[in-house]
């Protein structure tokens, strides 16, 4: 039986990570110099004899490449191919080229592309040292130009040296700094087939950045969003404020008419101070070299020919605004400049409504920070780092699931995460890593531990509860358990003394306090795996780690003598309920310990990046759900609806705002929309949402809450709205699965009812199948 498993799952594996073996090309470069820094064009012509079938172009282009065939680009991405340890990994691109191509044989035709550094050859300094990363070399591509003929015959137009190679427009390019591009030095026609490459060089064969090949199954990044800004201040001497009226990932187009060599810089930001844009918030990390430009900054030197339009083309941004100087004054309005949003380009999963206009604005800015902040992987910002980091991850995955198709996103981070794992099993705080970030015991700038160390097991249990995929488990279970076994290591009589803490809270809990909390956890987590894979020793072993680390946790952490934990901040008592850690009795009392502190700090939120995780959940599921939905909306400071009602359209770094203005990792309560108010909870005994549960919060001050989430079996409904006397509570549950729908004891009349008590709540069930129902409840 095990043995089928195994040779099922291993053929899945096989399917999702398509590799292709028969590679015809060679890597080629144009110069071995890293510190040359004009993007390189790449040219081959070719004529072909038959008739063509089909034309697929395979391509590894490092860091980013625009392929053209005849002159046309081959995809709408852009920032192709994702980021990954190069030195490891390496994800080709599959592109169909067969419409590209003329059908008339006999015709010169031809296949270009231009390469951008990405996070290959990083150029400028910053502190996590990827301009020292292991695999910086100068961009290199390889590509296979596959040719079908209708004879069944077939052909290979590959990378070698015969391929010529030259510098074109763009000077420079680099994912913290911008890109500068010298419209005066274009190459008209450089990527088409009539083009005159006499006078360019031979590509030069080169080494492979190394990583083994796989295809890329995620989606592409891409232009999700046009946004047309909605104000332009002139602030005198060519100088031109845009706002967006929106904060978002992307670049900005820039179209302009003036005499050529005229200098455009567009300065990238977050903040207006003094009526000009304030990048300082953002900067401390950069170690610019002197000359370089300074931070998410694009320049564009004029041709002169009219109208012209320059979108930068490797590199993105995080920005509401931009400032507009020009050396030589230039008419400029709000035409002139439009903003490109990227992201990763998921479909829709899930949506989400309310009668609450700042509960739908919430929704609106977590979405926004989560799409800001999945470009190829799940980002902590868009603006000062773009980097993978851990917790930043793990926090926000539910509302990655929730909101959109964005498992292939995970699948394929998970596998950055594997190879960024040790050999004794260490993980470091940002994924893709360097070698920055590993854990040093001893430094705290960095000791990350188990809060963002465990991302591979938060985030392959929330894959494997959402959608029900046991071969990813199958797949890092491995690496989990070494994972969890290095921090059991790492521990002291089961506690886990270091770590950082609750990320930006204005309050603090004991950092052995939260990062034993991420211990047990892991080990819980790795249980739980254990038996999913049918592995009775394991599951045995961890669930024994996992009562040695509760019962250290108590021993230390609680007074038996007052009843309560020692550390009474919001945190501390949700996180001991949240994570299990606490006895049903304790739990109960710690819960009310906790709506007494939210009462007494006026709904504020006394609590980082981790109790963000912990108090609305804990809240809501012991039945304070309405003191829940009080604290997310309040506006007073600190909280969620205070940056709201300030304006903000993205989530906030910290509390009082004087970080990045794009984190997600505040964002779980986008989650929790859907779990709670509208209701819909996975089941991980029959995951995938199989069979789920249907159990809405009908909080005060809401009249109507409407979610929808298409699962594997189909598309999921809940909705309720107050009306008269009640509520009428409207779902659907897709053919082939079943839902267990909890209310609060009494409130339905009929079906007939199972009353059920759940941590301490009274609740009415019954289990539907598949179909549309309408309940009507006496709330
Ligand atoms: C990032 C965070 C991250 C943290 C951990 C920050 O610079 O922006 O989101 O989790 O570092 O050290």
């Amino acid at each position: 039986m095990k043995f089928i498993l195994s040779a099922i799952l291993l053929f899945f594996a096989c399917i999702t990570y398509g590799q292709r073996a028969d590679w015809k090309g060679s890597w080629i470069t144009n110069t071995e110099d890293t510190t040359a820094t004009k993007a390189p064009y790449f040219r081959k012509t070719f004529k072909l004899q038959k008739k063509v079938i089909s034309a697929t172009a395979y391509v590894v282009g490092v860091g980013y490449h625009i392929v053209y065939v005849n002159g046309k680009p081959v995809t709408d991405a852009v920032l192709e191919q994702a980021y990954t340890r190069y030195d490891k990994r390496l994800l080709y691109k599959v592109y169909d080229v067969t419409a590209l191509l003329s059908k008339q044989n006999t015709i010169t035709q031809s296949i270009a592309a231009e390469l951008g550094n990405g996070w290959y050859n990083i150029q400028s300094h910053a502190v996590w040292g990827f301009q020292n990363a292991p695999w910086r070399k100068t961009p290199r591509l390889l590509l296979d130009l596959v040719i079908k003929y209708t004879d069944g015959s077939s052909e290979t137009i590959a990378t070698d040296d015969s391929w010529k190679c030259a510098t074109g427009p763009s000077q420079f390019n680099c994912l913290y700094t911008g890109e500068i591009y010298d419209a005066r030095q274009e190459v008209p026609g450089w990527n088409q087939p009539g083009f005159n490459d006499a006078s360019w060089a031979h590509a030069l064969k080169t080494s492979s950045p190394g990583g083994t090949l796989y295809e890329q199954v995620m989606p592409s990044i891409k232009v999700i969003r046009r946004i047309k800004p909605v104000s332009v201040k002139n602030l005198g001497n060519g100088r031109y404020l845009f706002d967006m009226g929106q904060n978002f990932a992307g670049v900005a187009t820039l179209r302009v008419k003036g005499k050529a060599g005229t200098k455009v810089t567009m300065y990238y930001g977050e903040v207006v101070k003094d009526g000009e844009l304030d990048m300082k918030h953002n900067t401390e990390h950069m170690r610019s070299m002197p000359g370089e430009l300074r931070f998410q900054t694009d320049v564009y030197y004029l041709k002169g020919s009219g109208n012209e339009t320059f979108t930068p083309r490797f590199v993105y941004h995080g920005f509401q605004y931009v400032q507009v100087e020009t050396d030589n004054t230039l008419p400029l309005d709000i035409h002139s400049l439009e903003g490109l949003f990227y992201s990763t380009d998921f479909k829709e999963a899930g949506h989400f409504t309310s009668s609450d206009t700042m509960v739908n604005k919430l929704y609106a800015a977590a979405r926004q920070s989560y799409r800001s902040n999945f470009l190829s992987i799940p980002t902590d910002c868009p603006q000062r780092e773009k980097n993978g980091w851990t917790a930043d991850a793990h926090v926000s995955t539910e509302v990655g699931l929730w909101n959109y198709k964005s498992a292939a996103g995970y699948r394929k981070w998970l596998d950055d995460v594997s190879d960024a794992q040790t050999a004794d099993g260490a993980m470091p705080g940002i994924i893709p890593s360097n070698g920055w970030g590993y854990d040093i015991p001893g430094d705290e700038e960095h000791t990350f531990g188990p809060a963002w160390g465990s991302a591979l097991s938060f985030v392959t249990w929330y894959m494997y509860l959402y959608h029900g995929d046991t071969a990813l488990v199958q797949k890092h279970y491995p690496a989990i358990k070494k994972y969890t076994d290095v921090v059991a290591k790492e521990a002291e009589g089961y506690l886990f003394k270091y770590g950082l803490d609750d990320w930006m809270s204005l309050v603090q809990t004991p950092r052995t306090f939260t990062s034993t909390a991420y211990f047990y956890t892991d080990a819980v987590l790795t249980a739980k795996m254990a038996r999913i894979l049918g592995n009775k020793a394991d599951e045995a072993t961890y669930t024994k780690l996992a009562d040695s680390i509760r019962a250290a946790f108590n021993r230390t952490f609680f007074d038996p003598a007052t009843g309560h934990y020692k550390d009474s901040t919001m945190t501390a008592l949700s996180a001991a309920v949240f994570h299990d850690l606490a006895s049903p009795e304790v739990a109960t009392t710690a819960v009310g310990q906790l709506v007494a502190k939210v009462q007494r700090s006026n709904y504020h939120a006394d609590f980082g990046v981790m109790g963000t995780k912990y108090v609305l959940p804990v809240l809501s599921e012991r039945g304070y759900g309405d003191v829940a939905f009080r604290m997310l909306t309040d506006t007073g400071y600190a909280g969620w609806g205070h940056w709201i009602a300030h304006g903000a359209t993205t989530l906030f770094e910290d509390w009082p705002g004087e970080l990045s203005h794009n984190h997600i990792f505040f964002g779980d309560y986008c989650a929790w929309f859907y779990k709670t108010l509208a209701g819909i909870r996975p089941d991980e005994e029959a995951p995938g949402f199989k069979h789920f549960f249907l159990q809405p919060v009908f909080a005060k001050g809401l009249n109507f809450v409407k979610a929808d989430y298409e699962s594997r079996y189909g598309v999921i409904k809940s909705e309720w709205r107050r009306n008269g006397g009640g509520v009428r509570f409207s779902f659907e549950v897709p053919v082939g699965t079943t839902a267990t729908v909890r209310l609060p004891a009494g409130v339905l009349v009929s079906p007939k009812v199972k009353r059920v008590v759940i941590v301490g709540q009274a609740l009415d069930e019954v289990v539907v199948g598949g179909g549309k129902y309408v309940f009507d409840l006496k709330i």
